[in-house]
């Protein structure tokens, strides 16, 4: 029985969603069908598709009630929506659905697993949000609240654990049949950590550890923690509120972590070996991955991030995308990314410039657009003198522009986006440390009308930016202090 709360929600996205031309739209990124998105959810392969749910608010563009919004694809970057799959609407998540995940049941049937929130007055007058975490099971269209939820709540917490601060499940099977979760939590004096539960049949699960404590490393609670084997290690994701730059880590406020590192599943202890941000740009938060039918694992994020949601203004219909799909593997240690696979299958109208030497400004035939694929392969263009600057400007006329320069003395890569239309003075820029010798570095630029994501030397790093600039600012330009030659390759994608 689908309640009057979702039939309402699904009555009226369907109904406002015909206000927003596609145009207006990312072209291959997800975004929300009307009103808000934030954090992705349940992504899944299940029945022959991708499934794409996510934290949204359909009647307004701002945070509210959570429900959770449903898109399917065939090649992840196509995306067609579905009815909203949950709504707030039984005593125990009346405050909200977050975010939690997906799997598929042995029957054939999906199991979604979230968090329910209700809003409790406390002794001190406080009122607070209640965290508990429940199920619903579904076809792919249409998701039955199971009848024993919530199925965990503050009974089933370890000693000095939150109950303000649970939430977030990410579940999967073993290779034994059954099933695992984590979760992001908070101790009481708010320092994160995430929690690691079994259950033999998806519906009765049971605490076994805190896999990881922050101890006060990075940020304070963890949100969206994700934990899977991956290129022999084991990895850890998660998006802590309230981080410490550290370095040319860490800037978000809101931020990526990734942590690798070897698990012994026995005894269910992650030793970490290594830590990073998981994007070095300023809007990408609550990652989620899944495992593609070829064994591919795929992660996508918000992209967005709470600091910066003043990007986009609360009077457009939607707000809210979420990033490219991307490749994960381990390489030297670290975590690299790489858009996934099918979006090749979009490329056309290739142009090729081949070393191109040049210092000033200028302009390439072909080279323009706002759904673009651009390969760019940097080298110093005088052997006897390295360059101090290059840039690349797009989304660009003559009021506006989004940019990438790099500084080859300091192996700085910055995005800037002050120029892009904002009226707000949030952040703009980012400014990240990368691998480069002699000037040379190799980027991969992806713009997607609203967005701009850059795979610097093959996916070891990703800078992540929204930019909500007029359509009619379709210029690409470079830009060289000294001489710079470079290599462009640059696709239309459609
Ligand atoms: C992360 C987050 C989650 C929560 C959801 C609520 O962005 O704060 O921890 O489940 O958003 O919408």
């Amino acid at each position: 029985m689908t309640s009057q709360t979702l039939r309402e929600a699904r009555k009226y996205e369907e109904t406002a969603e015909k206000n927003i031309a596609k145009e207006e739209r990312p072209d291959f990124h997800l975004s929300s069908r009307v009103g808000w998105m934030n954090d992705p959810n349940g992504f899944s392969y299940y029945n022959g598709m991708y499934h794409l749910f996510y934290q949204y608010y359909p009647y307004e563009s701002k945070w509210g009630p959570m429900h959770w919004g449903h898109a399917v694809s065939k090649d992840l970057l196509h995306w067609e929506y579905l009815p909203a799959a949950l709504a707030p609407d039984e005593t125990y998540d009346r405050d909200g659905c977050f975010s939690g995940s997906a799997l598929t049941l042995p029957d054939g049937r999906q199991l979604l697993m979230y968090t329910s929130v209700i809003k409790e007055r406390q002794e001190n007058d406080d009122i607070r949000d209640i965290q508990t975490q429940s199920l619903a099971v579904g076809d792919g269209l249409d998701y039955q609240k199971y009848e024993k939820n919530p199925v965990l709540d503050e009974k089933d917490l370890p000693e000095g654990a939150s109950k303000f601060d649970f939430r977030d499940p990410k579940v999967w099977q073993n290779a034994d049949g059954t099933y695992s979760c984590v979760f992001g939590n908070a101790m009481a004096d708010g320092d994160g950590q995430v929690l690691l539960y079994g259950s033999k049949d998806g519906f009765q699960w049971e605490f076994e550890k805190v896999l990881v404590s922050n101890n006060g490393r990075f940020g304070k609670m963890w949100e969206c923690p994700d934990f899977f084997p991956l290129d022999g290690k084991w990895v850890l994701l998660a998006s802590p509120t309230d981080m410490l730059p550290q370095g040319f880590e860490y800037h978000n406020g809101n931020g990526s972590l990734c942590l690798i590192g070897a698990y012994e599943e026995q005894t269910k202890t992650f030793h970490e070996e290594h830590d990073q941000a998981i994007d070095y740009g300023i809007d990408f938060y609550a990652s989620q991955t899944t495992l593609a039918p070829d064994g591919r694992r795929i992660m996508v994020g918000w992209m967005q991030n709470w600091d910066t949601c003043p990007l986009r203004s609360p009077e457009e219909p939607w707000i809210g995308q979420m990033s490219l799909p991307r490749e994960l593997s381990i390489r030297n240690g670290r975590l690299y990314q790489t858009p996934v696979r099918e979006l090749d299958a979009m490329r056309c109208n290739k142009t090729v410039h081949e070393k191109v030497s040049f210092t000033g400004t200028v302009s390439l035939a072909g080279v323009q657009g706002r759904c673009v694929d651009m390969e760019l392969t940097l080298r110093a263009g005088d052997a006897n003198a390295l360059y101090q600057k290059f840039a690349v400007r797009f989304a660009q006329n003559d009021k506006y522009q989004t940019s990438l320069s790099f500084r080859p003395r300091e192996s700085i890569l910055k995005v800037d986006r002050k120029f892009s239309g904002s009226r707000r003075a949030i952040i703009h820029q980012r400014r990240s440390l990368v691998n480069s010798k002699d000037g040379n570095l190799n980027l991969r630029i992806i713009l997607d009308r609203f967005s701009v994501e850059v795979f610097v030397n093959d996916g070891e790093q990703v800078l992540t930016a929204a930019m909500y600039t007029d359509l009619s600012a379709q210029g690409i330009s470079f830009f060289a202090d000294g001489m710079v030659e470079m290599d462009v390759i640059k696709y239309d994608l459609m």
